[in-house]
């Protein structure tokens, strides 16, 4: 038996779309014309990576060049989905192959870090993605929404239509500035995964404005189909909701609370957000929270040099002794030094301050975890009494990590 780990070819991308089709037991999987098509247009098949037996392709992956922002600087990463294998051909390690190759893939690519959501992260954390960021969602009766603040001016609502998107993006470029985990989005992002232009429920858009005219805020969202009330009743879902303003924040969410007919608004976003803070009676609220992306350092020397510090005036100087079974290139010391706001990383051979995996350095990385919390789970050895402050300050973000985008 031959097992070949290649990226599929044009003529092979059909047979990959049936094991996708299977694995998510998608409606279309009887008539794949639109989906090969649809893949065909939006990924080169050389971002593929697929497993084959005696010929027969047995599993695929998909690495998307996507970037990603830390403390206002963008860094390449590669957005691993959809990962599938067909069910005869689990449990032999097809998947693990074709993973360890995507990470020698991405890593020659400059994509020096990874992501993926998967309801699966046993698996993906033997091969060094961790848990980097945490999704809220707010469940709520619509009517039952009382603000406890005014906005200071109602401004404008109005809906986008599809090729408007460039408006919101403004907006969503102004925000993400600062934001770590945001993507960067272009033209076949909005259209194709944010707005959903193929899926029965296409997302709406609606943009709000000042009283200058100026966008400062919109909200995504996907509406209940009427045709079936019963069962969409309940799934109004708020896609994204972003706002520049106090303004826009509170006229936005009364724009959704006048969505009447929705028994329930799912509205998911991120950590930080203080809509509990806002609402005059929490109670109607339930608010849940959940792990989202898994990231993967694919490559540790550049991803930390291409890693601005979130304080600019910072002078710190740390020793990190990495493990990394799967990516043996990362493995080693590295002294990393920041001053003048840039960073500096070599090879060393001199005591490190701290011990860790791979697995563990990104949730550090990308401010999800800090060094504190990492030794507090006892997840990281350290080894000088100042190690863990150092290393905080040097990991710090502007913001927590989150990214809207699935993929
Ligand atoms: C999840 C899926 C891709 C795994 O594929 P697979 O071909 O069985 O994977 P492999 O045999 O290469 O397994 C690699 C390792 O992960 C482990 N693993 C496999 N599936 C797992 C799961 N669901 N949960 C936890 N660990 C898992 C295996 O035991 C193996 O570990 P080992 O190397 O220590 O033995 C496959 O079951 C599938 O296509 N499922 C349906 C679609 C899906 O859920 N895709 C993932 C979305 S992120």
């Amino acid at each position: 038996m031959s097992l070949e780990i290649r990226p599929m070819t044009a003529g092979e991308v059909e047979e990959s779309e049936l094991i996708g089709a299977y694995a998510f037991n998608r409606p279309d999987r009887r008539d794949l014309a639109h989906a090969t098509e649809q893949a065909l247009k939006l990924y080169p098949t050389d971002w593929s990576l697929a497993s084959f037996e005696d010929g027969e392709m047995t599993a695929y992956l998909r690495m998307l060049p996507l970037v990603s922002r830390i403390n206002g600087h963008g860094l390449r990463y590669g957005g691993v989905g959809p990962v599938v294998s067909l069910p005869q051909h689990r449990r032999k390690g097809h998947v693990g192959a074709l993973l360890r190759e995507s990470l020698k893939v991405m890593r020659e690519r400059g994509q020096v870090l990874s992501g993926l959501h998967t309801p699966h992260p046993t698996l993906y954390q033997r091969f060094g993605w961790e848990i980097a960021s945490e999704r809220r969602s707010y469940t709520f009766p619509p009517k039952d929404v009382a603000l406890k603040s005014e906005p200071g001016e109602r401004g404008r609502t109005r809906m986008l239509k599809p090729d408007d998107w460039p408006q919101a993006d403004r907006v969503y470029r102004q925000h993400s500035a600062r934001r770590n985990g945001a993507l960067h989005r272009g033209d076949v992002w909005w259209r194709n995964n944010l707005l959903s232009l193929d899926a029965p429920t296409p997302a709406d858009i609606a943009l709000w404005e000042d009283r200058q005219g100026e966008p400062q805020g919109y909200v995504i969202y996907h509406q209940p189909t009427p045709a079936q009330p019963d069962e969409y009743m309940g799934s109004f879902w708020v896609r994204e909701l972003v706002a520049l303003t106090s303004d826009a924040y509170l006229n936005l969410i009364l724009y959704l609370s006048r969505h009447d007919i929705a028994k329930a608004i799912r509205w998911d976003a991120p950590t930080e957000d203080p809509f509990l803070s806002v609402i005059d009676d929490a109670r109607h609220v339930t608010t849940t929270a959940r792990y989202d992306l898994l990231n993967r350092i694919c490559d540790v020397e550049a991803a930390l040099r291409q890693r601005p510090p979130a304080d600019p005036e910072a002078r710190l100087a740390l020793t990190l002794e990495v493990r990394d079974d799967t990516a043996p290139w990362n493995g080693g010391r590295w002294r990393i030094a920041v001053a003048d706001g840039t960073v500096d990383v070599e090879k060393t051979e001199s005591q490190p301050d701290l011990t860790l995996t791979a697995t563990t350095l990104a949730p550090l990385f990308n401010g999800y975890l800090s060094a504190t919390a990492a030794a507090f789970a006892g997840r990281l050895e350290v080894h000088g009494e100042a190690a863990l402050a150092t290393a905080d300050a040097l990991f710090a973000t502007s913001y927590p990590p989150y990214c809207a985008d699935t993929f």
